[in-house]
C-alpha cells in the first residue's frame, strides 16, 4: 500500500473558477489527480462539456461543471446555490489581461478588468463565506499576478487588480483563520496559455521577453501543482502569504 500524503485531495471538493482553460482547467485536472471532486466554472459551453469529459476519464467522482458569467451576481448566486454542500478549496483562477499604456486607460477598460479580476472572485469568496460554504480547514487559494510586484508598460490596469487582489487576500486571511480557513495567493510570471497566446498577439512576439526567464516560460501544470499543495493539508501552516512563480524573472 503507497504512504498517505499530505498533498493528497482524496475526498476534497474543490471549486475551481476558470476551469474551462490555461491555469484553471490545469489545476482542476491536477486536483481530480490527486483525489478531489471538481466543480468547475466557465462560460463557453463547448469548453464546459469538453473539460467535465476530461474530468471523467481521471475519475468516477461526481464532477461537475457549471456556466457561469462571475461578473453577474445572479450567475454567482447560482453557482454558489448550486454548490449543495460545503466545499473544502476554492481556486479563483478565472481573469483577463487587457493592454493599455495609461495614456490610454479609458474607464470601461479599467472596470472590466476590474470587474472579473477583483470583484469576482472577493463577491464570490463573500457569498461562500455567508453561507458557510467553505470548510473548516479549508483553503482559498486566489491566482495573482507578477505583474502585481514589478513594473512592466502596458500592463497598470492589471497590475493594479492583481495587486488589489493580494492585499485583498491578506485581509481575508486574518478574518477566516478563526475556522483555520487558509487564504493565499499564487504570483506567476508568464505561462504557457491561451492569454500568453493573446498578449502575443497584441504586442507581435514574445521571444525577445523568453530571454529574461532563466527557466523559461511556465506550464500550466507548474502552477497547478503550486495550486494543489495551497489547498492541500502540506501547506496547513501558511497562510496570508503570496508565492512568487517566475522561472527565475525576479532573482536579481
Ligand atoms: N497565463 C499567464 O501567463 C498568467 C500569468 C500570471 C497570472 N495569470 C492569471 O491566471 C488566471 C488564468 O489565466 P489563464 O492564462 O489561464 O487565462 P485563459 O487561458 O485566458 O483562461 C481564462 C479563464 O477565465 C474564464 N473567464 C474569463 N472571464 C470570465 C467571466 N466573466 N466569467 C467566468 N469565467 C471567466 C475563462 O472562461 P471561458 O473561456 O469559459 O469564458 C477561462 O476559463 C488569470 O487570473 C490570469 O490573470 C496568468
Amino acid at each position: 500500500m503507497d504512504a498517505p500524503t499530505p498533498f493528497s485531495l482524496t475526498d476534497r471538493r474543490i471549486l475551481v473558477t476558470g476551469a474551462t482553460s490555461g491555469l484553471g482547467h490545469a489545476i482542476a485536472l491536477a486536483c481530480a489527480r490527486m483525489g478531489a471532486e471538481v466543480i468547475g466554472a466557465g462560460r463557453d459551453e463547448e469548453r464546459l462539456q469538453r473539460t467535465l469529459k476530461e474530468l471523467e476519464q481521471v475519475s468516477s467522482r461526481p464532477h461537475r461543471m457549471v456556466r457561469t458569467d462571475l461578473t453577474q451576481a445572479a450567475d454567482r448566486d447560482a453557482l454558489v446555490a448550486s454548490l449543495g454542500a460545503p466545499v473544502h478549496g476554492v481556486v479563483h483562477s478565472a481573469g483577463i489581461s487587457r493592454l493599455s499604456p495609461v495614456r490610454m486607460l479609458t474607464q470601461q477598460h479599467l472596470q472590466e478588468v476590474q470587474a472579473i479580476n477583483v470583484d469576482a472572485p472577493m463577491l464570490l469568496t463573500q457569498s461562500l463565506l455567508k453561507r458557510n460554504l467553505v470548510a473548516p480547514d479549508g483553503s482559498i487559494v486566489f491566482i495573482a499576478s507578477i505583474a502585481a510586484h514589478i513594473g512592466v508598460a502596458g500592463v497598470a490596469a492589471y497590475s493594479g487588480t492583481k495587486a488589489a487582489l493580494i492585499a485583498m487576500m491578506r485581509c481575508l486571511a486574518m478574518e477566516v483563520v478563526k475556522r483555520r480557513i487558509r487564504a493565499n495567493c499564487l504570483s506567476p510570471a508568464l505561462v504557457e496559455t491561451p492569454l500568453l497566446d493573446a498578449t502575443a498577439t497584441m504586442v507581435g512576439s514574445m521571444e525577445d521577453e523568453r530571454k529574461n526567464y532563466p527557466l523559461g516560460f511556465g506550464k500550466p501544470e507548474d502552477v497547478a501543482n503550486a495550486a494543489v499543495f495551497l489547498l492541500s493539508d502540506a501547506s496547513r501552516w501558511i497562510t496570508g502569504t503570496t508565492i512568487v512563480m517566475d522561472g527565475g524573472l525576479t532573482i536579481s
